[in-house]
């Protein structure tokens, strides 16, 4: 018997954990699947138990599993949490920085380029300091700041001769001169439901690198931001980077498989409780859709 929700995840972390156990508080079944052991069989979908749950929690690690996961659900009438769309967007510097900046929403300034020659234009365009960051990428790992142009030629030479296929796109962005800080606002759908702020003596704020976190009070216009920054991606389960800069809040990236951990605590907020409602209220959206096709 197939249970009406799926989780499908790399291992059970904590997050998963806190997730599995806030399901199982609301009586909701949940069958856990790890993505390494699916054999997906694209001719026959119905002959796979997870074609058969209503709805599908997403939660591997890595972003381009997900990516094909969202697909290849949504391809066979399979509701995921987030959607392909939301996880395309948002897995992909670029692509949320497109978005961000078609809907209006304040983000840094940012570049693109193909080539070296190209990168480093792009960068004396920015002005120094300037941030290299691989488009997809989590953790803070590899973003780097170029305080100067001998900084920025050696960065651009080592991915030259070093960097994977995902480092022939060059991502720059200006500088945000943040104080000590930055905001991770967590929604869900397209309401911020918690904030921290993520502090630390270095420029990179993540957790992962050892970040403090604090409460961080949902004001106005941070809310409002994020709420048109979670539209402008499709909205979902997400978390939103943003920073505090001299000319006001920017957006600067947005995550769709967060980490979580560190921020229950502080903000007091049930985070894991809210995903999980979230990912409920898709089972009756589904549910409707069944009694009409009936
Ligand atoms: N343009 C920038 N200006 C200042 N700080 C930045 C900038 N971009 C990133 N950072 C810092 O680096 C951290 C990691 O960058 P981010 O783009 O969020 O990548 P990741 O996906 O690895 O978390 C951010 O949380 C922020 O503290
Ligand atoms: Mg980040």
């Amino acid at each position: 018997m197939q249970a009406d929700v799926s989780l499908v995840c790399s291992r059970v972390r904590v997050e998963e954990k806190m997730l599995l156990d806030a399901f199982d508080r609301r009586g909701v079944e949940v069958q856990r699947h790890d993505e390494r052991d699916l054999m997906l069989d694209f001719h026959r979908p119905r002959k796979q138990a997870l074609v058969h749950s209503r709805v599908v929690m997403l939660r591997p690690i890595a972003h381009s599993r997900a990516l094909a996961l969202s697909e290849i659900l949504g391809s066979w009438g399979v509701s995921t949490v987030n959607s392909h769309e939301t996880i395309r967007v948002t897995g992909d510097k670029m692509s949320t920085t497109l978005m961000l900046i078609r809907e209006g929403v304040p983000c840094p300034e940012a570049r693109v380029a193909f080539d070296g020659p190209s990168a480093l234009a792009a960068a004396g365009d920015l002005g120094y300091p300037v941030v290299f960051k691989p488009v997809v990428g989590s953790w803070g790992r590899l973003v780097a700041r170029a305080n100067d142009v001998d900084a920025a030629e050696a960065l651009i030479e080592h991915r030259a001769v070093l960097g994977s296929p995902t480092h022939s796109i060059y991502y720059l962005q200006e500088f945000v001169d943040k104080p000590g800080r930055d905001i991770r606002v967590f929604v869900v759908g397209t309401e911020p439901v918690a904030a921290i702020y993520r502090s630390s003596d270095h420029w990179v704020t993540n957790t992962a690198r050892g970040a403090k976190t604090e409460d961080c009070p949902i004001y106005a216009e941070l809310a409002d931001l994020c709420r048109r920054a979670a539209l402008a991606v499709g909205g979902g389960l997400l978390a939103i980077d943003v920073m505090e800069s001299d000319s006001g809040l920017l957006v600067n990236e947005i995550n769709h498989t967060m980490e979580f951990r560190n921020s229950v605590e502080p903000t007091g907020v049930d985070i894991p409780g809210l995903m999980v409602d979230y990912v409920i209220s898709h089972l009756r959206g589904s549910e409707r859709a069944c009694r009409a096709g009936d």
